[in-house]
């Protein structure tokens, strides 16, 4: 299990690059990903069969071939998803299944892709066994069960209980083994998501669910997967999950379906935010610093056109401010108050869940200096909008002490394009 950072608020550095020379090379808003720290969190997994990336966090191509160079499997929740993980080199068919569709739905683009390509399917609704039944009969699938409870770091992250809409509900799993047969797919495989950013006794509950719902479908399971959900500590006092005691519980029960089942039974876990979010890092600079009555504001350049999860959530992220001179010094500290450029008062990284403004206290900054805003690599990027017509973000990664343009900030005429004007 990693040691829990102590975030520091004054930095130079990104993964041994200067800020200064990134912001210099590539402009700001810009996020910044570590490659090594990507690969050392895949390390901590390595007691499960298969680790499967919940691409949704950070679906970069140059992160997806990361991942895939690192014997990681991939999850795709869309064409879009799909399209990319073919487009990094993951090939569409083998054992464990390279990639994985896994939804509530199959809109028809996704269906004849999962169809063309042969790809296994993880059903989050009985409709989506018929129409791949139809579509593809003698298919084999995965269920996405809803266990009928559910947590995440956010009531809005939470994917388990009668109020969401994901996966099939506990008790309509008889059914849905009943549909299966009429439409002549076999279910080999079951999945429970409950939420995202949630802890290890809800995590654990899950187990039980799991084994009870794998010994109603019986032999025909060669897969279990415990979804996502393992949370990143965000502040210095929050933790990571007990990774050995996680694996040991699943192991358990993988072990009981094996000897109940007689074959081996393949563990898969399905992490987004553990791979990805400390190893990204939104870059933008201080472009005003204004008082307002009481309150001093830093203004950047990346609003939540970049980064959504504060004002979604009330999300904390650790910040950091970077000078520009390069001085090594920190300076004094002041209470702060972050937002960015969108003509929207909600546009503030400070905020907290219930809170509204806000405040950090970060060094003593000027105009031209810089703000990192950490623990950005999970549903950072791909979370971006064009509100306000800002342009995407441009992406780097850092490996080996090189820095990549994995992509460029988008262009003004790549954000118009397929606009007309009828004439
Ligand atoms: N598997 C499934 C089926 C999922 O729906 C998700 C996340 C994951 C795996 C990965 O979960 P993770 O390991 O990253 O927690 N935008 C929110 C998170 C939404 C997650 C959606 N599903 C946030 O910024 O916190």
């Amino acid at each position: 299990m990693p040691t829990v950072p102590q975030f520091q608020t004054f930095r130079t550095e990104i993964a041994g690059v200067s800020v200064v020379d990134l912001a210099a090379k590539y402009g700001t808003p810009t996020f910044v990903y570590d490659g090594a720290k990507i690969v050392e969190r895949i390390n901590d997994l390595r007691k499960f069969d298969v680790i499967r990336y919940a691409q949704k966090a950070c679906s970069n191509l140059a992160i997806l071939d990361l991942v895939r160079r690192n014997g990681v499997l991939v999850d795709a929740v869309s064409a879009g998803e799909i399209r990319r993980a073919l487009a990094a080199g993951f090939v569409p068919k083998g054992e464990p299944a390279p990639i994985v569709y896994t939804a509530d739905i199959f809109d028809r683009e996704a269906l004849a892709l999962c169809v063309e390509h042969g790809l296994h399917v993880n059903c989050g609704s009985p409709d989506m066994i018929a129409q791949l039944g139809e579509a593809a009969p003698g298919s084999e699938i995965t269920l996405r069960i809803n266990p009928g409870f559910g947590h995440g770091h956010s009531q809005k992250t939470n994917t388990g209980g009668q109020q969401s809409k994901h996966g099939i509900w506990h008790e309509q799993l008889n059914d849905c083994l009943l549909i299966a047969d009429q439409h002549g797919v076999r279910v080999t495989g079951l999945h429970m998501h409950i939420g995202s950013g949630t802890d290890l006794e809800h995590l654990g509950q899950v187990c039980g669910a799991m084994e009870k719902a794998a010994l109603e479908v019986g032999r025909t399971i060669t897969t279990i997967s415990a979804g996502g959900g393992l949370p990143i500590p965000y502040n210095s006092s929050q933790s990571y999950v007990d990774l050995d005691q996680y694996f040991d519980l699943w192991n358990a029960v993988r072990n009981r379906l094996q000897d109940a089942f007689g074959h081996a039974i393949s563990l898969e876990i399905e992490p987004g935010r553990y791979l990805s979010a400390e190893a990204g890092y939104l870059l933008a600079e201080i472009r005003a610093i204004k008082s307002m009555g009481e309150n001093k504001f830093y203004v950047v350049d990346a609003g939540f056109n970049n980064l959504a999860r504060p004002i979604l959530y009330g999300s904390y992220h650790p910040m950091s401010i970077a000078l520009a001179s390069g001085e090594t010094e920190d300076r004094p500290h002041q209470d702060v108050v972050v937002g960015g450029p969108l003509c929207e008062s909600g546009d503030i990284f400070t905020q907290t869940e219930g809170g509204f403004v806000g405040t950090r206290s970060l060094p003593a900054a000027g105009i031209g200096d810089y703000l990192v805003i950490e623990c950005a690599g999970a549903y950072g990027f791909v979370m971006g909008s064009n509100y306000n017509s800002k342009p995407l973000a441009a992406e780097v990664l850092i490996q080996d002490g090189q820095t990549h343009l994995v992509r460029e900030r988008q262009s003004f005429e790549n954000l118009i394009a397929g606009e007309h004007i009828p004439r």
